[in-house]
């Protein structure tokens, strides 16, 4: 804490939690976008906040992502053996399996010596598929889980990045491009006002659920990643804890 004091990064986070209007802000050096270590740190300070609020027997729920993966990755011994629930916010997306929730879900686990469960769906789904999917039982079970959890650990992306990562169709490409959408969160897109602007039939959490979760941490850094967080931060819920990089958060405070 004194280096943080020293290099101005404390009053960077009180500043910037003022701004957003949000529970807290923990800020990291560097920019997430050039180097890999700034992740790292991210997932460090994500999964220390973890383990600051977490409680013996609690129901973590995670979302998926390359910043997700390394609160995974970093997550600390004193978490053993709490007997925590892990359970993915969402579905899969694209074909990258390592960085869905359900692997990120088991990776936590395993390094907790904690439990998890899988959602074995899409990360989008037809209208049709939709209703089938959330009637059978062992989803439902699942979804339950998410929908009770106490903690949430989240990523923000860039709209267009996700979306290209989604495959999304060009007709959605062409919403997300007219109404200048520049966030991405729980699969909904939004402009810079926090406008919702478009969202993929996703199974998991809605946006509606954060409200009833105690506890929710979000990590996203880079500059890339500043006009999202931004904007997804104007609809985020109050009791949310904001982890990112110096670059980001400078950005952030500029406009
Ligand atoms: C995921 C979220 O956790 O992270 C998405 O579900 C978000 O909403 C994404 O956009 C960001 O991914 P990354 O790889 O940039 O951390």
């Amino acid at each position: 804490h004194i280096m943080k004091e020293f290099s101005g990064i404390s009053s960077l986070e009180m500043e910037l939690t003022n701004k957003l209007g949000i529970k807290g802000c923990i800020i990291v050096p560097g920019n997430a976008d050039e180097s890999e270590w700034v992740k790292s740190e991210l997932g460090k300070m994500g999964a220390e906040q973890l383990s600051k609020i977490v409680q013996p027997k609690q129901t973590i729920s995670v979302t998926g992502g390359t910043t997700i993966a390394s609160v995974a990755e970093a997550l600390p011994e004193n978490l053993k053996n709490k007997e925590l629930l892990f359970v993915p916010a969402r579905g899969g997306i694209g074909a990258d399996l390592q960085y869905q929730a359900n692997s990120l879900c088991q990776i936590m686990a395993k390094k907790t010596a904690g439990d998890y469960m899988v959602l074995y769906v899409p990360d989008q789904v037809t209208k049709e598929l939709y209703h089938s999917f959330i009637n059978d039982s062992s989803i439902r079970e699942v979804l339950l889980k998410i929908k009770s959890s106490d903690v949430v650990i989240h990523g923000i992306g860039d709209a267009i990045t996700m979306a290209k990562r989604r495959n999304t169709s060009q007709f959605e490409m062409d919403i997300l491009l007219e109404q200048q959408a520049v966030a991405e969160a729980f699969g909904y897109y939004f402009d810079e006002n926090g406008k919702e602007v478009n969202k993929v039939n996703t199974i998991g959490l809605q946006l509606e659920d954060l409200q009833h979760i105690p506890h929710i941490i979000a990590i996203a850094g880079g500059v890339s990643k500043a006009k999202a967080i931004k904007a997804y931060m104007k609809i985020a819920p109050k009791n949310t804890i904001l982890v990112t990089d110096e670059s980001a958060a400078k950005l952030i405070l500029k406009g």
